[in-house]
């Protein structure tokens, strides 16, 4: 039994659930309700968030064809987070609720406002998951032939959140007077205009919102690369990562903190977390028989990889199973991804690169167990890494209720026993 309490979130991928699997549904109808009862689960469970990924675009690098991402429905359909995370926030009074919206394809006045919106509809309780988006396939949506190179992306985004932190601060908490007897109803000289003329952006604001409780989203990033982890160290409240054991953990939250403080912030003020896959069981048995059974399923490789190979643009499809990579992997997109998936080094085979990992890209330590063995595991992995605590998810990034409920139901009273976590 260990002291350190931790916090949990949960990465929620909006695409349909396990639909091949006897527990799922198929997602349909797409009308929200499957994550709206997701959410309330969640909430009762003491989660402190649940974080909606998004990406902008139909995958089509894998094999060089849209065939797999639409014939298995990997990471497609994808439909758009920031309505579903009002539908979320409003079923719920408690959870947190991240909404990924990117800086490629919001102007960042448009992104203050909705940020700003849904901080109001949800009391209080919206993130936004800062991505700059990592695809050609994305930039081409909006504009561009190619995404542009990674600091350049960063570049951006800096001077990005400096514009919509300047919209956020353009009214003053107290701008709004409500005197009735005086007839005012905002003091106009508590709301200014920034005029924002940088490098990217030109905006002259002030943002068209009364202030949200939060008076700006809680954000959330993920940051892998070198300079993507200034830029979280930089904004974040919440960092998200996917590590490769716990050493790995640790060496990460380190270096974000050395960031943080190089950055002037109170290292203590950013909560890191860790992307896990738990597969549980009544039994260690049932659950590694579970875990056997997920990665040896027919359509399990290919997914892993079709997925790979689209936040990459990478096309795995063409490299042998049943030899190691033929060499060092870089990419313009997710680099942190393909560096956890690649084991450079290691002298897998492409084959055991994808079944090696509970969940193939997603889990930072293996858990599989029974909850109490999981729940002991997580303790134990939280009290070397000293914090700040896990972002579950969920196998090939879907979900099912019967897997949230064994979350829910099963490991976090498991966690709660040992003190781990909130019970309220
Ligand atoms: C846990 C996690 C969640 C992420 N979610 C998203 C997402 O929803 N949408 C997206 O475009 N990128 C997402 N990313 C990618 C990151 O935003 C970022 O591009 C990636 O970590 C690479 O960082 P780098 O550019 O600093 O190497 C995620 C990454 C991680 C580790």
């Amino acid at each position: 039994m260990t002291d350190i309490r931790f916090h949990l979130g949960w990465f929620m991928n909006f695409t349909p659930d396990e639909w091949r699997e006897p527990f799922g549904q198929g997602g349909l109808p797409w009308d929200g309700k499957f994550y709206m009862e997701m959410a309330r689960t969640l909430e009762r469970a003491c989660f402190d968030y649940i974080m909606i990924e998004d990406k902008l675009m139909v995958p089509e690098t894998f094999g060089g064809s849209t065939e797999l991402s639409l014939t298995h429905a990997m990471m497609v359909p994808k439909h758009d987070p920031a309505p579903l995370a009002v539908a979320m926030g409003m079923a719920t009074t408690r959870l947190g609720v991240v909404a990924t919206l990117s800086t490629l394809a919001y102007p960042p006045f448009l992104l203050a406002r909705l940020c700003s919106t849904i901080d109001s509809l949800t009391s209080g309780r919206f993130g936004w998951n800062i991505v700059t988006s990592a695809e050609d396939l994305a930039a081409q949506n909006f504009g561009l032939d190619r995404l542009p190179p990674r600091d350049l992306r960063y570049a951006m985004a800096d001077e990005y959140m400096e514009v919509v932190n300047e919209l956020f601060a353009s009214w003053d908490r107290d701008a709004v007077v409500l005197d009735r007897a005086a007839g005012i109803y905002a003091d106009h000289e508590k709301v200014r205009p920034i005029n924002h003329k940088g490098e990217f952006f030109s905006v002259r604001g002030p943002l068209n919102t009364v202030p949200s409780p939060q008076h700006r989203p809680v954000y959330v990033q993920a940051g892998g690369s070198p300079r993507g982890r200034d830029f979280a160290a930089r904004h974040a409240d919440s960092i998200i990562s996917v590590a490769s054991g716990v050493e790995s953990m640790k060496t990460f939250r380190d270096d974000i903190r050395a960031r943080a403080v190089a950055a002037g912030r109170d290292p203590d003020s950013i909560k890191v977390l860790f992307c896990v896959t738990p597969v549980l069981g009544e039994t260690a048995d049932e659950a590694r028989e579970k875990q056997r059974r997920m990665v040896s399923a027919p359509h399990f490789i290919n997914d892993i990889l079709g997925s790979i190979s689209a936040i990459t643009e990478i096309d795995f499809a063409r490299f042998d199973l049943d030899q190691p990579l033929p060499g060092y992997l870089k990419t313009n997109g997710e680099q942190g991804s393909l560096d956890k998936f690649q084991q450079w080094g290691s002298g897998k085979t492409l084959r055991e690169l994808v079944v090696g990992g509970a969940g193939g890209l997603v889990s930072s330590v293996e858990l599989v167990g029974t909850p109490d063995d999981v729940a002991e595991r997580m303790g134990a992995v939280m009290a070397e890494v000293g914090g700040d605590g896990f972002l579950i998810t969920t196998p090939v990034l879907r979900v099912s209720r019967r897997t949230i409920i064994e979350v829910a139901d099963g490991l976090v009273p498991a966690l709660q026993r040992r003190g781990l976590v909130r019970t309220g």
